[in-house]
Formats: structure tokens, C-alpha cells, sequence
């Protein structure tokens, strides 16, 4: 390599790992903010996340760094980088360019409108009254188009929409998720409507024991350690607290996660658990040797929400893993001592036609969210409107879940997304599930044996495969490469369907 390329680039890495640190603090105070702060604390706390996000952004866009992309790019040394500088430049360039091209006052305004919409969606939710938020809603969602706009022009995108899914999900289109998504419904419609005319729904009173809040934290304990998360010892790297909303938060030394307690639903916080354990365990596998480079960061939001339906699903509700954890679980809340494998087991994979994303079981979560991505995308592309959007969304859900939504809280206005200036989010979610589906595939081609081994609750074959072939390569690829890589095979719904088809008959549905 020339010595001068190889000396920008130098400048420009250290340049990036101030932002990167500075990231880290901020998402430090944020995790203080939703865990420990005193509730009367909010003004000095927005002050201070204020002007460090201030400051991150101009560390993020001197001009400096600009001239340095340029140097790099254009000197005779650029051929000669190797596959990982390259892909750190083209990270840094990426999000430079981006940042640098949306212009203050409209990045400000957004920010602004942001918290005030989202202030009205909680008025409005709370009166079920979706009038009220129309207004605001009608100018976050104007900000986000020309957002959307000046950035489908900077990533040569086909749709101002395409360029917010690849904020999230970097280089898929909506071509291919249509595509994808289409598959996915014809798969899982034919499921759902078999499973709900068995006519044997399965009981969940034994899910609603009271288990008292301090053996539920210890049980959290128990599920963390079993998978390799280190949340208690003198050398952890985790650690579990309490929010309304479960969350993972922080990178590499430091990665902790949240859950809530619920007496009379303790599988609520078990699950969250296992998901969040998920995000953890990946946040604290990517390759050390490039923390604070922009290629040490996680994949995309559906890679990384693979790992965390994996083990909460895929792993968690599976009865392998149930036949080692059920006993022990029983060991610490004897409360739940009479419940059998079988009965426990059918519980936790109850389908149901439901309402609400967030409660929703694994045939019909996918339901939900090719409904929000349909939406966001006829939005986006100018078919409909805000004024339009709950019948839109009601006659989905009339369409696609064969359910009546009586008012917009439980309808349109159940999420914080779309309030909160989140457009091309929810597409991830779904993708998640599908390369989940995919994951699991090529894991049990190497390791035909790993499901028996959770019976034992051993995870380790099937945790260093991932970490292998997922969260080591942390973001050296773009999603779609990361999973052919891994799984030798393209984007597929298949193998996602496919798994719930079995696992249903295997249910005897
Ligand atoms: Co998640």
C-alpha cells in the first residue's frame, strides 16, 4: 500500500473511533434514562443528550474527513487496500456523505416534530381518538419525505421509501420484499387457517400461576446462563434490569439488557429474556479485533433480529429445549411443579388471529408486518394518504387476519413506530424471521444433533456456529451477502414456513 493512502486511512479509522466511543456514552446515559434515572430528571437528562448529539455530529461531518474519503479514494494506494479497509472506507463514506447531505434545519426539525408527535400519539392512543394526532402526524410524515428524497438521491435508490428500508436494512429493495413477503403470506395463510379450524386450542392457565417477582429475577438468571450470557459473575460482560419495554443496549465490553415482571404471566419476561439474550450475545461476538471501526458494528436490524428470535423461538419455544429447562424452572418456582412437558409446551405456541403485533405468536407475527409494510409502502409511494391510513390498515387486517379492529388504538395506532419518524423498520422484523428460518437450515445441515443437545442444555455447538458464521463477521457484508455467505443459499421464506410446518405437526395440528 502507498504510504500516504495508508496514512489517511490511519487518520480517517482514529477519526471514526472518537464518534464511535462518543456513541457508546450516549448510549450509556440513554439506557440510565430508561433504567435508574429519577423520574423527575428529564429536562437536565434531554439537555445532555442534546448536546452530545450535537457534538457527535460535528465529529461526524468536518470537513476533514471528507478531504480524507477523497485522498483515499481517488490515490493510486486505494487498489491495493485489502478487503476490511475497503469496507471500512465504504462504511465511512456511506454515512458521511448521508449525513452531510441532509441539510440542519431539516435534521432539527425532524427531531423536533419527532418528540412532538409522538407526545400526541400518547394523548391520542389514550382517547382512541386518531383526529387528534392526524395534524402532526401529516408533518412529521412531509419532513420524512423530503428526507426520504434528498437520500434516494444520494443512495441511487428506486423509491424515496427504498432509501429509508436502507437505513435499517442496507441494499434491499422493495421489489424483493414484495417478492419475499408475497411467498411468506402464501405459506403462512394456509398454516394459520389449519391450525385455528383443529378446533383444540391449547390451554395457558398454567402460564398464569402467580410466580412472585424474585424468583422470576432468579429464573432470568438461570436462562441467561444456560445460554452463555454473562450476567452475575465477577467477570461479566452483561448485566439484567427493569424497564416497562424489554431493550438491549451497549456494544462489545458492555452489552446489558431489560425485561419486565409480570406475577401472573412469568413466561412474559422468559421470553423476553431469551430475545434480548439473543441481541446480547451478538452485540458481544463481533470480532474484537475491530471494535471501534465502523465494520466492528452489527450487520442490519433483521440480521440482528435473527439472533434474537432464534433464541427466543427456535430455540425457546422448541420442546428439546423445554425437556432439560422445564424441571429446573420447576426446581425454583415449585408453584408451577404440576405442569407437564406437554401441556407447558403446547401453551407457549398457541396461534391465535390477533390484533395486537407485539402479543402476537410466530404464524401470525409475520401477518402483522407485512400489513405495516404494505401501508408504509402505499404511503410512501403516494397511494394513500395519512387521512386514509386506518381504513387502509383496517381492511388489511379484515383481509390478512380475518379480524375486526373496533377503534384506531388497537388498529393504526398501536405501534410508536410511524410516530416516533421511524418509516422502514418494520420490513426488518419479518426479514428476521426469514433468515432465522434460513439460519436454522444450514445449522442443522453441520450440526444434525444440536436440538438433542438442548436437552441437556447445551448450547455450545450451536452458539459457536453462530458465532462463527453471523456475528463474527459483524458488518464486513450487507445482510443479503452475510446470509449467503453463512447459509450458502439466497433470501427464502421457505425454510422459515417450512419450520413452522413441522413444528405444528409435530403439535398434531
Ligand atoms: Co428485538
Amino acid at each position: 500500500m502507498e504510504n500516504s493512502t495508508k496514512y489517511s486511512y490511519m487518520e480517517l479509522l482514529e477519526k471514526t473511533k472518537d464518534s464511535i466511543v462518543l456513541g457508546t456514552a450516549q448510549g450509556l446515559i440513554h439506557w440510565d434514562m430508561e433504567t435508574m434515572m429519577p423520574p423527575n430528571a428529564v429536562e437536565q437528562r434531554s439537555l445532555q443528550l442534546e448536546l452530545l448529539s450535537k457534538i457527535g455530529h460535528q465529529m461526524s461531518t468536518p470537513p476533514e474527513i471528507g478531504k480524507l474519503l477523497q485522498q483515499i479514494q481517488t490515490s493510486p494506494g486505494y487498489s491495493e487496500l485489502g478487503e476490511v479497509e475497503k469496507r471500512n472506507v465504504y462504511l465511512i463514506n456511506k454515512s458521511y456523505i448521508e449525513q452531510v447531505s441532509l441539510p440542519e434545519k431539516l435534521v432539527s426539525e425532524m427531531a423536533k416534530q419527532e418528540t412532538i408527535t409522538v407526545n400526541t400519539w400518547k394523548k391520542a392512543k389514550a382517547k382512541k381518538d386518531y383526529n387528534l394526532l392526524k395534524p402532526e402526524l401529516k408533518k412529521l410524515f412531509d419532513l420524512s419525505m423530503q428526507a426520504a428524497e434528498i437520500l434516494m438521491e444520494i443512495k441511487q435508490t428506486k423509491t424515496p421509501y427504498e432509501a429509508l428500508i436502507d437505513q435499517f436494512e442496507p441494499k434491499m429493495t422493495t421489489q424483493k420484499i414484495t417478492d419475499t413477503f408475497d411467498k411468506l403470506q402464501a405459506g403462512l395463510r394456509p398454516l394459520l387457517d389449519r391450525i385455528q379450524e383443529a378446533n383444540k386450542q391449547p390451554d395457558t392457565k398454567a402460564l398464569h400461576q402467580p410466580v412472585p417477582i424474585e424468583i422470576q429475577r432468579q429464573i432470568s438468571q438461570l436462562i441467561t446462563r444456560t445460554l452463555g450470557y454473562d450476567t452475575a459473575s465477577p467477570t461479566a460482560n452483561g448485566r439484567i434490569d427493569e424497564t416497562e419495554h424489554p431493550f438491549t443496549s451497549g456494544s462489545y465490553q458492555d452489552v446489558r439488557i431489560t425485561t419486565h415482571y409480570y406475577v401472573n404471566d412469568y413466561t412474559n419476561s422468559i421470553f423476553s429474556v431469551l430475545h434480548e439474550s439473543g441481541h446480547a450475545l451478538y452485540e458481544l461476538n463481533v470480532n474484537p479485533k475491530w471494535r471501534y471501526q465502523p465494520i466492528g458494528g452489527t450487520c442490519s436490524y433483521g440480521i440482528h433480529e435473527s439472533q434474537s428470535r432464534f433464541y427466543e423461538n427456535i430455540v425457546g419455544r422448541s420442546k428439546e429445549f423445554w425437556m432439560g429447562f422445564l424441571p429446573k424452572l420447576q426446581e425454583i418456582a415449585p408453584v408451577i411443579a404440576k405442569v407437564s412437558l406437554d401441556e407447558f409446551i403446547h401453551a407457549v405456541n398457541r396461534v391465535e388471529r390477533s390484533k395486537i403485533r407485539i402479543a402476537s405468536d410466530e404464524v401470525t407475527y409475520n401477518l402483522h408486518i407485512i400489513i405495516r409494510y404494505e401501508l408504509e409502502r402505499d404511503l410512501f409511494g403516494g397511494k394513500i394518504n395519512v387521512d386514509e391510513l386506518p381504513q387502509a390498515w383496517n381492511e388489511k387486517y379484515a383481509k390478512y387476519m380475518g379480524v375486526k379492529i373496533d377503534n384506531d388504538s388497537e388498529g393504526v395506532m398501536q405501534d410508536t413506530h410511524w410516530y416516533s419518524g421511524l418509516y422502514g423498520y418494520f420490513p426488518s422484523y419479518a426479514l428476521g424471521n426469514i433468515y432465522s428460518g434460513q439460519i436454522n437450515n444450514a445449522l442443522t445441515e453441520v450440526l444434525p444433533n444440536w436440538r438433542n443437545q438442548l436437552t441437556q442444555g447445551n448450547l455450545r455447538e450451536l452458539n459457536s456456529w453462530l458465532k462463527e458464521n453471523i456475528h463474527h463477521p459483524s458488518d464486513l457484508y450487507d445482510p443479503e451477502d452475510l446470509i449467503k455467505k453463512a447459509t450458502g443459499k439466497n433470501l427464502d421464506p421457505q425454510p422459515f414456513v417450512q419450520y413452522l410446518q413441522n413444528k405444528y405437526n409435530e403439535l398434531g395440528f
